[in-house]
């Protein structure tokens, strides 16, 4: 499928390593002008090299998100929103801290939320129509006795996404959500390490092994996530909303 982006502007947050950084090359490749949010305080070499605009902010800080927001739509109006920042953290249920949950649900539920709310906010102003499209995780669809607080925060992006495809739909706004397997980016090196420490393995035992119980037969990579995430930001998704797909190799069946 030849999906052309070109006159859209893709805003994507988290999009300076992993899987967000696959998404922008995949935008930048159908056309679109894209504007990245992340932590740094400036532009890294991949991000610099690929020539994006970029915004240093922190998802989970909802008046700078809607600073930063209003520099992107005032740039050029927003078109997608690919909404992926979000951080790991896990524990035995039984030690799982009040700081490990709220720095989590901050992140990737507060931050998610409110990002989505400030971008839909500028759609409508505008009564234009528009893509959302929020990271959810196989963490979402089911709990993982080490991994509680985690898995809650992506099962709430799934509820976020239905709530405002719903709300969204009256104004021509799609929202949908993404569900990866194991894929490996940065953020695998630190689930890694936590499964190290709490199941007393190696480092890299745990990838090694995820990899292998995956139907497919392999950890994902990130460029066998961003398809899906061009596909749905283009006109040929516009009868699709409200959905959260799996792309996992199977896993979450298995
Ligand atoms: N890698 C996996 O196996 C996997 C599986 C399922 C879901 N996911 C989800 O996919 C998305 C991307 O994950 P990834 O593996 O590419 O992770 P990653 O750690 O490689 O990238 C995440 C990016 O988000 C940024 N970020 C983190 N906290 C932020 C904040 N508060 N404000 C702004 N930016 C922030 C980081 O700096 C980083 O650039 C996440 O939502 C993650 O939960 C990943």
């Amino acid at each position: 499928m030849n999906i052309d982006l070109s006159g859209q502007h893709a805003v994507v947050t988290g999009g300076a390593s992993g899987l967000g950084l696959a998404v922008v090359e995949g935008y930048l490749r159908a056309g679109a002008k894209v504007s990245v949010i992340d932590l740094a305080p400036s532009a890294n070499a991949d991000l610099t090299a690929l020539g994006v605009e970029y915004y240093s902010a922190d998802v989970s800080d909802t008046a700078r998100m809607r600073a930063v927001i209003d520099q992107c739509e005032a740039a050029a109006p927003i078109d997608i929103l690919y909404n992926n920042a979000a951080i790991f953290d896990m524990a035995p249920l039984l030690e799982s801290s009040e700081e490990s949950f709220d720095r989590l649900f901050n992140i990737n539920v507060r931050g998610m939320f409110f990002t989505l709310q400030a971008v839909a906010q500028k759609m409508v102003d505008r009564n234009a129509s528009g893509r959302i499209i929020n990271l959810a995780s196989q963490a979402g669809r089911r709990g993982e006795a080490l991994v509680s607080h985690y898995c809650a925060s992506k099962a709430a992006v799934i509820s976020y996404t239905q709530s405002a495809a719903l709300a969204l739909a009256p104004h021509g706004i799609t929202v949908n959500a993404i569900s990866p397997g194991v894929v490996d980016t940065p953020m695998w090196d630190s689930v890694d390490a936590l499964f190290a420490k709490y199941e007393n393995r190696p480092l890299g035992e745990k990838k090694t092994l995820v990899g292998t119980e995956v139907p497919l037969g392999r950890m994902g990579k990130p460029d066998d996530v961003a398809p899906l995430a061009v596909f749905l930001a283009s006109d040929q998704a516009r009868y699709i909303t409200g959905q959260t797909y799996n792309v996992d190799g199977g896993n979450v069946l298995s």
